[in-house]
């Protein structure tokens, strides 16, 4: 998997659109045959000309490096990047676009795996879809969609996933719709659940599978959950020389440690793409991100969002 630090700048050599919105780009290198490789679930940062950065995920097929292959919903109450990407974007266009990256592993698992898609979620899903086909492995994967005219890559999915794995979802067509409270209350075969979509969805499945053991549930958010209305608090970081760096109510973490000379990395800058992750030693952090597993909260920390009571010793 190749450093985020590596942009490339890719030539745009396919552009199409699919239902609900979404335009599916084609990149390839100008001069290189093969790009870096990726594994199901990566994602790539895309450089828009105003300095923002954009993750999305690969949703081509990673035995075929010759391209990689995003799909990009447009969010009419987004943040402006894709209108931009759907507005100006065409055959020809150069795009800079970094390395892969993967905060999103298919693990390694003897038991079945159960893929959960809401809307414009399907593009790692339908990555990890096709590495499971080829792989023959037991998977059911459960796409959820407001009707089939809205529902993003169904037809590249029906073609690569057979109906015995393929379970879809309309709101329009109540025979076809599953209640996700049901559909995880048991874990069939000690099973681990994949799952990403928008925001409602993903609180959903996040409320349904709360009783699975921990390690047993993976996901991917486009966005960081809900924040509650408390107001942020002032606190505290200590840095592992000792160096104390005050965070006012007003400034991220991200921002106050960087203003004390340590060099962190950043990307979405909205807790969604795990770039400025870094461990903690001690202290009560509040997560705030749409990154770090359960498991995990309990020794890393997401500065860009996350906050914390009082003092907290970062591994930095
Ligand atoms: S910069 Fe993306 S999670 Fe912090």
């Amino acid at each position: 998997m190749g450093s985020p630090r590596i942009i490339m700048k890719l030539i745009v050599a396919g552009v199409h659109d699919e239902p609900g919105d979404v335009r599916v780009i084609e990149l390839r290198h100008p001069r290189k045959p093969l790009l870096p490789p990726f594994e199901p679930g990566s994602h790539v940062d895309v450089h828009l000309p105003d300095g923002k950065v954009r993750q999305y995920s690969l949703c081509g097929d990673p035995e075929d490096l010759s391209r990689y292959t995003i799909a990009v919903k447009r969010e009419t109450d987004g943040r402006g990047g894709s209108a931009w990407i759907h507005d100006t974007i065409a055959a020809g266009a150069e795009l800079p676009v970094s390395a892969p990256r993967n905060h999103f592993p298919l693990r390694e698992c003897d038991g079945p795996v159960l893929l959960l898609a809401g809307g414009i979620g399907i593009t790692p899903i339908l990555a990890m879809a096709r590495a499971l086909c080829r792989q023959r492995k037991t998977f059911e994967l459960h796409y959820f969609s407001r009707s089939r005219s809205l529902a993003p890559l169904l037809g590249t999915l029906e073609k690569i996933i057979g109906s015995e794995s393929l379970r879809l979802h309309f709101d329009d067509q109540v025979e076809t719709r599953q209640d996700i409270h049901s559909l995880l209350l048991a874990r069939p075969g000690g099973a681990q659940l994949y799952y990403c979509g928008p925001p409602g969805f993903m609180a959903a499945v996040a409320q349904a599978s709360g009783h699975w053991p921990d390690g047993t549930v993976h996901f991917e958010a486009f966005q960081p959950p809900a924040r509650d209305d408390a107001p942020p608090e002032p606190f505290t970081i200590v840095l592992r020389n000792g160096t104390v760096v005050p965070v006012p109510a007003d400034e991220s973490a991200l921002s106050a440690i960087r203003a004390a000379g340590v060099l962190l990395m950043a990307s979405c800058e909205n807790g969604v793409c795990g770039t400025c992750e870094c461990g903690y030693l001690e202290g009560q952090p509040i997560h705030r991100d749409a990154v770090l597993s359960n498991d995990a909260r309990d020794r890393r920390f997401i500065p860009c969002v996350s906050r914390a009571t009082g003092v907290l010793k970062l591994d930095l």
